[in-house]
């Protein structure tokens, strides 16, 4: 298995270039299954979740040919099934239910089942299928749903833990091609809901009022191929931003979605960090430890979950007490203990974090449980005195193009070394 060899205490200087974003790309290419016509996707990141969302559609027997950052996707008539042995590698699959059942009024896909940082449960997803229609059955691990025709409702999508991105996406995709008008009340309002909804739209879909709680969908007959430019990754930007500021340096984020980031750079404000934004380049620098802060993950345009590792991590050594509490999923401290062994004084009280700064972190062997855990031991272990060591970097990979190469190239002493048979 791969691990990454890190030796610390070195400020960061340079440009990193901002990859397409993960969570806009794999939604953008299973909404190529809604038309018989080609569609082409650029800037996406290579990562092994785009290869996985690939592969799903290859068997399916859609046409999908990959060339770098580009795709282009033919889905004349696919057929099957999406098998546990892929989604089970990658939950977003769920995200060809809703295209398959509104262009072929039948889909069946596994279960995604639960992650490392909860149980993640598809019932709002099912929920929105049923209320356009459908008839879902849930049996033997898969989710088999069947429409004689869908038409369009008004749906109340929002769950108790909030809206749902996937579940908006996913009943979005679904109703597009429906009878009538759909109604989704809870909609989630993220800026992966938003370009996916202008994308449906360049197709010829009728969607209206995306990036807020309520989105209008008028039915239409059919669907185009189109080509579209996915947007820059608000995640990997804002975790190359704390990489400047957790290692006390300078980093330019080229092509970084500022206008998607105010949740993430507000916060770097105000722990101190020095932000200066200009055309499509985010400039992030910081000189001292950051000053204490209290951060509630929330749905867009609150503080993003999928950056609250990563604060964690720079909140350690910050000067005073921090409170991060995780109010989207049940389980997402994984890092904390890993970052104790680096001496971070973390109490965790059910799902809020207490963080007591320490002045510095201690290099140390960890080890990655998800994706933004990964990225949080990382930045750790740039910012620690020593040598940090990483495995199961696998999980890395899946969300993070070139990582090792980008940190590199602002004077991360960064290295992949592969150990045979290691866990
Ligand atoms: C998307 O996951 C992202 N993944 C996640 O990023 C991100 O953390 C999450 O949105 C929240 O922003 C992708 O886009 C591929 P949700 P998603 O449905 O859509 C509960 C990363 O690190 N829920 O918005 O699966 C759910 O358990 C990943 O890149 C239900 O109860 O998240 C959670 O508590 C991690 N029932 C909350 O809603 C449902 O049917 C929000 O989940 C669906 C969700």
């Amino acid at each position: 298995m791969d691990k990454l060899v890190i030796s610390g205490g070195h400020p960061l200087h340079g440009e990193v270039k901002v990859s397409g974003s993960k969570n806009a790309a794999l939604p953008l290419m299973a909404a190529c299954l809604l038309t018989d016509e080609p569609c082409t996707l650029t800037n996406l990141p290579d990562l092994v979740d785009i290869t996985t969302m690939t592969e799903l559609l290859t068997y399916l027997g859609v046409g999908a040919e990959r060339d770098g950052n580009r795709i282009t996707i033919e889905a004349r008539k696919p057929e099957g099934e999406a098998p546990y042995d892929i989604v089970r590698k990658m939950r977003a699959s769920y995200y060809v239910l809703g295209p398959l059942l509104s262009r072929f009024r039948e889909a069946k896909i596994s279960l995604p089942g639960g992650c490392a940082i909860g149980a993640r449960p598809i019932d709002l997803h099912i929920k929105g299928m049923e209320k356009l229609g459908a008839e879902v059955a849930v049996e033997e691990g898969y989710v088999h749903a069947k429409a004689a025709k869908l038409e369009g409702s008004d749906i109340h999508l929002r769950g108790t833990k909030g809206p749902s991105v996937g579940a908006t996406i996913n009943v979005m995709m679904a109703a597009v091609l429906a009878e009538g008008q759909t109604k989704i009340i809870g909609a989630a309002a993220e800026p992966e809901v938003c370009i996916v909804a202008g994308f449906l739209n360049k197709m010829g879909a009728k969607i209206a009022g995306y990036g807020t709680p309520e989105i209008t969908i008028q039915g239409v007959k059919r669907l185009s191929g189109v080509e579209f430019e996915n947007m820059p990754d608000r995640i990997e930007a804002g975790t190359y931003a704390v990489a400047a500021t957790i290692t006390r340096g300078r980093i330019i984020l080229r092509n970084a979605p500022s206008a998607h980031m105010g949740n993430i750079i507000q916060p770097l404000l105000e722990a101190g960090g020095e932000i200066e934004a200009s055309g499509k380049h985010l400039t992030v620098s910081m000189m001292r430890r950051p000053s204490p802060l209290v951060i509630n993950t929330a749905p867009y345009p609150g503080f993003p979950t999928d950056m609250q590792a990563q604060f964690m991590a720079w909140l350690s050594l910050g000067e005073g007490t921090s409170i991060v509490a995780e109010n989207i999923f049940e389980n997402r401290f994984m890092q904390a203990m890993e970052l104790q062994r680096m001496g971070a004084e973390i109490t965790i009280q059910g799902t809020t974090a207490v963080i007591n700064g320490t002045d510095h972190l201690s290099g140390a062997e960890v080890m990655a449980s998800d994706l933004r855990a990964s990225a949080a031991l990382v930045l750790a272990g740039l910012a620690a005195k020593g040598t940090t060591t990483v495995s199961r970097i696998y999980h890395l990979d899946r969300g993070y193009e070139g990582l090792e190469q980008k940190l590199a190239s602002v004077g991360g002493e960064i290295k992949r070394v592969s150990v045979p048979g290691d866990e």
